[in-house]
């Protein structure tokens, strides 16, 4: 490699233009990373990895290339199409095709999206893009504004690039090492250094990021979809692991730089599977997915008639051990860590918890060594998860995953996991990952209810059969409920609405409203039906939607009396019933229906309407469905 410049030339701090009255001010993101080395046109490979990255964040994006012994910066604020349209622009007054570069899709929470704040962030001899936190980038700022280096954003990653920069003695390698030895945070970065233009760098810490390989070309991406149109072979880097990547060869280090092979896994999933397939939104294809997905997530661990979580393990042994269990997610996947807790509590009879993860790391949990900690994530990157996973991992609890994404952090970091087999899930809004998410609890209940002899084989049978009826009864949940996009027509123009619901309606419920507000904006709360008069009856108002959930048959009279204090106060309800049970057109304005079966395991179908309600009351709003508001697919930071 010809290094033209001297080792004097190359520490000079470089003087960049300063940004009057620039604030200080750290850049969490959540964004996508794409790399590319090899013949195609490095352009065209990271526009489209980036696009099939789009939902981890979309509020600017930007592109490093090497070109003409220099690195091109090209990036905007907004969405992909402003990067498209500058460089066409580019292309038009003359960039080549370039054949290594790396791309961003930013979606930010501090710093606003602008030109300036957006990565690639880079000096003249090195450009990176960055997924994470640099937690001390004040006191490294100082430093090198000491030396001279003045800044133009408001971003960390812009402090990381020139503290790189100022390690750099034209051996890449050793300025990232001397770099990030310096850094408290967490990254993935993908790294061009101008004097090795056929090369890419990255480095992962706590970020995710795989490598891909491809014949004669490779390929750096923050997740599998993004490279899934030219390989599916790809390797997960593990923590502190540093990456050369050429068009020929792929070498990883560790983070004691040691060169090591890291383990080639082949995706199955499909490039249709992350495509749209003919649907106007991702949202509404994943959740016509949903028996597919639940199939393949259920049918390979019921061998002739039997569950087998397939997990050695989780022997038995292991879970005689086991005295209680606690259930740790975020946001849906905390709504079905709620259904769990019934069914588990139900089946096993051992007591169950459900935390939020972003509280049970600050409240001491009596978590120990008698604890089954089972954390559930669809990406498997979600920064609050991995720390509550982490936090009662040290305390001694067995960890077990319930997880979408294979070789993700949350995979590794447990005991054992059991994959939910969703595929790729691209909108936003989780679907097809919550009802996969339930099947694998109930699963996990049946299989340990049977082995801890808490139920007989009648009921057994009885639950195994209804386990294998789940996909068919989301098709028929799906079938059940055409003139949802009716009833969406009807009531997309309130201003709030109430969902409310009794047992595992209610932790449906949660849900429901969920999806409802995310990708509707319509605000929206879901409430133990019995809990409503004791303060929230207050916002009940004339003409107000409250959609009450009623597929507890158990339970059926006692919504009723909930529904009819509500309609007192003026509200209009939507009832959701069992499919056949009439009961509910005496009580209710609408009606949605969701199939019978065993009423531990409704939550799966009942929520099916309510995901096509949401879609279709957000469709009807003209909202942007796949790709919410203020919204990132994964929440890599706390
Ligand atoms: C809502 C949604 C989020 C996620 C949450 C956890 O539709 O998608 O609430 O469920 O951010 O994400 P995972 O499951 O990836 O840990």
């Amino acid at each position: 490699m010809n290094i033209e410049k001297n080792r004097a030339a190359l520490r000079r701090p470089r003087k960049l233009a300063a940004r009057p009255g620039g604030r200080l001010e750290r850049c969490l993101l959540m964004c996508g990373i794409v790399g590319y080395v090899g013949a195609r046109c490095a352009q065209n490979v990271l526009l489209d990895g980036l696009t099939k990255l789009e939902y981890r964040g979309y509020d600017s994006a930007g592109l490093a290339l090497s070109v003409g012994g220099g690195i091109r910066v090209i990036k905007s604020k907004g969405r992909l199409t402003a990067l498209r349209a500058r460089l066409e622009e580019a292309t038009a007054a003359g960039l080549p095709a370039a054949h290594c570069g790396i791309g961003h899709t930013r979606w930010a929470t501090h710093g606003e999206p602008s030109d300036v704040n957006s990565h690639p962030h880079s000096t003249p001899y090195v450009s990176i893009v960055h997924n994470g936190i640099i937690e001390n980038y004040g006191a490294l700022k100082a430093v090198l504004e000491a030396k001279g280096y003045t800044f133009v954003s408001e971003t960390d990653t812009e402090v990381l690039v020139k503290l790189i920069d100022s390690c750099y003695y034209g051996e890449p390698l050793r300025a990232l090492t001397q770099a990030l030895a310096r850094v408290r945070g967490s990254y993935a970065l993908a790294v061009l250094f101008r004097d090795w233009p056929d090369t890419l760098f990255a480095v992962r810490r706590e970020s995710p990021l795989i490598v891909g390989y491809g014949e004669g070309e490779n390929f750096l991406a923050s997740d599998i979809p993004a490279i899934l149109r030219y390989t599916r072979r790809y390797s997960v880097l593990e923590e502190g692991d540093m990456v050369v990547c050429k068009a020929g060869s792929v070498q990883i280090y560790d983070e004691f730089g040691r060169a090591v092979q890291r383990e080639k896994l082949t995706a199955d999933w499909d490039i249709e599977a992350a495509e749209k397939g003919g649907y106007p939104h991702f949202m509404l294809k994943e959740i016509n997915e949903q028996p597919a997905a639940i199939t393949a997530t259920v049918s390979p661990r019921v061998e002739d008639g039997l569950p087998d979580l397939r997990i050695p393990e989780l022997n038995d042994q292991r879970l005689a051990s086991i005295k209680r269990v606690h259930l740790v997610a975020c946001g849906t996947a905390m709504h079905a860590g709620m259904v769990g807790k019934y069914v588990i509590e139900s089946l096993c009879r051992v007591p169950v918890e459900v935390d939020l993860a972003s509280e049970l790391r600050y409240r001491d949990p009596i978590v120990g060594e008698d604890t089954l900690l089972i954390v559930v994530s669809q990406s498997g990157e979600t920064a609050d998860t991995i720390a509550a996973l982490r936090e009662c991992k040290a305390r001694g609890a067995y960890v077990l995953a319930i997880v979408n994404v294979v070789g993700s952090t949350i995979a590794r970091l447990a005991d054992c996991a059991l994959y939910t087999h969703a595929g790729p899930e691209i909108a936003v809004a989780t679907t097809k990952g919550y009802t996969t998410q339930l099947s694998a609890l109930y699963l996990f209940a049946v299989w340990a209810a049977e082995k801890l002899g808490r139920i007989d084989e009648m009921r057994y049978n009885e639950l195994v059969a209804e386990l294998s009826a789940l996909p068919a009864r989301i098709q028929r949940a799906i079938d059940l409920n055409l003139h949802v996009k009716y009833l969406a027509g009807r009531w997309h123009a309130q201003r709030a609405m109430f969902f409310i619901g009794r047992n595992i309606d209610y932790a449906a419920a949660l849900e429901g409203s969920l999806k409802l507000k995310e990708i509707s904006y319509i605000h929206s709360e879901a409430y133990a039906a019995g809990e409503l008069k004791h303060g929230t009856i207050a916002l009940i108002d004339e003409g107000r939607l409250v959609v009450a959930l009623c597929c507890q048959t158990a339970l059926f009279e006692k919504m009723v009396g909930n529904i009819q204090e509500v309609k007192a106060r003026g509200a209009k309800v939507l009832g959701l019933a069992p499919e056949g049970d009439r009961r509910i057109f005496a009580e209710a304005d609408d009606v949605l229906f969701a199939p019978g079966g065993e009423p531990l395991f409704a939550a799966a179908p009942e929520i099916v309407p309510l995901q096509l309600f949401a879609y279709y009351v957000a469709r009807e709003n003209g909202c942007d469905i796949d790709k919410p508001r203020n919204l990132a697919k994964s929440v890599t930071v706390e």
